[in-house]
């Protein structure tokens, strides 16, 4: 049940499809201005292990390539935990109204999305985390943040919240949340030198 803020944006968002809505591609772009469509969409999920280190549960679409991940991680000393994985429409409510609790409306919106307005909700984002961590702000400086950014790319995956880009993805930095847009946009983002999805696909970004 909803019990806190409703995901009630300032400006109205572009539900009406056009390239990068689709939650159900990889290419996919989900920020303040462009919620899913449906708000409540569901994508096809499964929930698989990462190297022996703990498992996510994700898209389909991603299974290939994060299990590969998590494998060559392992291999090269810095096994990868996952801190959260999916989360459904009605998991980000119970979510973002926690943080509502923690840090007040304005606060949570830098660092947590409205329901509906989740990477997680499409099932192509991922935290990361030591094994046996739990503290999110503990990830920069380790070897797991340090590998992942050198090499999560080669998998498919880009960190999606870089502090440099904070006012086009709308969310203030986290080194631990992946985003799985397939090997070859992966690869043709880190050749494009952009530090946003919006940026590299030219969507609108910014606030609610
Ligand atoms: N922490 C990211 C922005 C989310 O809630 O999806
Ligand atoms: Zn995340």
């Amino acid at each position: 049940m909803q019990t806190g803020v409703s995901p009630a944006p300032t400006t109205k968002p572009s539900t009406s499809g056009g390239p990068h809505m689709d939650p159900s591609k990889i290419d996919v772009v989900i920020n303040k201005k462009h919620p899913l469509n449906p708000l409540t969409y569901s994508p096809s999920v499964a929930t698989v292990d990462c190297a022996g280190n703990g498992s996510a549960i994700i898209n389909v679409q991603a299974v290939q390539d994060f299990q590969a991940m998590c494998q060559a991680a392992a291999a090269a000393g810095v096994p990868l935990g996952v801190s959260s994985s999916y989360r459904s429409y009605s998991n980000q409510i119970t979510t973002y109204n926690y943080w509502v609790k923690q840090s007040g409306v304005a606060g949570a919106d830098t660092y947590s999305a409205r329901p509906g307005y989740s990477e997680h909700q499409t099932g192509l984002a991922i935290d990361f985390r030591v094994p046996g961590g739990a503290v999110l702000s503990d990830f920069p400086g380790t070897g797991q943040q340090k590998w992942l950014a050198a090499n999560a790319p080669s998998f498919g995956f880009v960190q999606r919240y870089t502090p440099e880009n904070t006012p086009i993805t709308g969310y203030s930095a986290e080194s631990w949340h992946f985003r799985y847009i397939g090997r070859v946009n992966a690869e043709n983002y880190i050749r494009s030198g952009v530090g946003s999805l919006e940026a590299f696909w030219n969507i609108p970004g910014g606030l609610y």
